[in-house]
């Protein structure tokens, strides 16, 4: 469709290659910068484990150097990150929105499609002139961490291995259809971006664990993500969601984030009224674009 040069070529990754994926995904988290796939997500995929998560990986490189990183987060949804100097390069939005959009790439399968990238990339504009549409507009929202953070007021508890099967019951009690397992969470905390992660679980009066939240930095000064909160069904409307959030704030403080940043649909408004309960200011909504069937 487009006049291609050859000198980027989009690749899947061998395991022994995300850990440079996970370091460019971070350095790649800026203030003020677009809000985009993050090493945490990468982190929270890597449940599934390292083999899928590498399978999962699609990286756009022109001499060695690393563009863009993208994860199918499903088979038919890929969501993109791209280094901040290269939102604007007319061969990589031309080279991703080909590859993309091609089955034979080995990107996305053929049908109908999702795709996430930066507002504002080249590559947006690409599409739409391809005829891909606006899907349903998510929400990100984010704290500044400059100053510290008040007390969650909860029983708050980072956790460990002895710990993960709590943190697992409520993962399967915050969300519907939940396949998240003690396997699961090891293999999570094995992973490449768990170094600079901190999974907590609140507790309430009679020691019961009611929520738990899962907090990713970046590095020193970039924004921290939040992936995901989740307070038990049982359990929910007394404050906790709030104080989960203040607690994963904190975290993220502490490892040096300087901002906690999170995404929720639009439709989710318990998510959104949590999160602005506990001081986050909302950012322009982003959409993904599709490609109709
Ligand atoms: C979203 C969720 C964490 C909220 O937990 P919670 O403990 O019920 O929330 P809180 O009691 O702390 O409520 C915090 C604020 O949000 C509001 N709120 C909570 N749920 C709400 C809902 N469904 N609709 C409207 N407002 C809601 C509360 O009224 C409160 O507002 P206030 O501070 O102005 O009084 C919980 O519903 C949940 O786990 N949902 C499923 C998983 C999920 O969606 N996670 C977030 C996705 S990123």
């Amino acid at each position: 469709m487009w006049d291609l040069g050859m000198t980027i070529e989009v690749e899947t990754p061998a395991v022994g290659g995300l850990e440079l994926v996970v370091a460019r995904l971070a350095e790649w988290q800026v203030d003020g910068g677009a809000v985009q796939l993050h090493p945490g997500d990468l982190g929270w995929f890597w449940r599934y484990g390292a083999e899928q998560t590498a399978a999962a990986v699609r990286t756009w490189a022109r001499d060695g150097e690393l563009l863009a990183v993208g994860m199918l987060d499903e088979p038919d949804l890929l969501r993109v990150a791209i280094a901040p100097g290269a939102q604007e390069d007319e061969e990589l939005a031309r080279r991703i929105a080909a590859d993309v959009a091609d089955p034979a790439a080995g990107v996305l399968v053929e049908g109908k499609v999702y795709l996430e990238t930066p507002n504002d990339s080249r590559v947006r504009d690409l599409l739409f002139v391809a005829g891909w549409e606006l899907d349903d507009p998510w929400q990100p929202l984010e704290r500044d961490l400059a100053e510290p953070v008040e007390d969650s007021g909860l029983a708050v508890e980072i956790v460990t291995a002895e710990t993960a099967a709590v943190r697992v019951g409520v993962q399967r009690a915050s969300f519907d259809g939940s396949t998240f397992s003690e396997e699961r969470w090891h293999a999570m905390a094995g992973g490449t971006p768990y170094a600079r992660a901190r999974c907590l679980i609140g507790r309430d009066a009679a020691g019961e664990a009611v929520g738990a939240i899962t907090v990713w930095s970046a590095g020193k000064g970039r924004p921290g993500l939040i992936e995901p909160l989740g307070v038990h069904r049982n359990h929910r409307g007394h404050g906790y969601g709030r104080a989960m959030t203040l607690a994963g704030a904190a975290a993220l403080r502490e490892l040096g984030a300087s901002r906690a940043q999170v995404l929720t649909p639009c439709f989710n408004e318990g998510a959104i009224a949590t999160y602005r309960s506990a001081g986050f200011e909302l950012l322009p909504q982003r959409r993904d674009q599709y490609r109709k069937a």
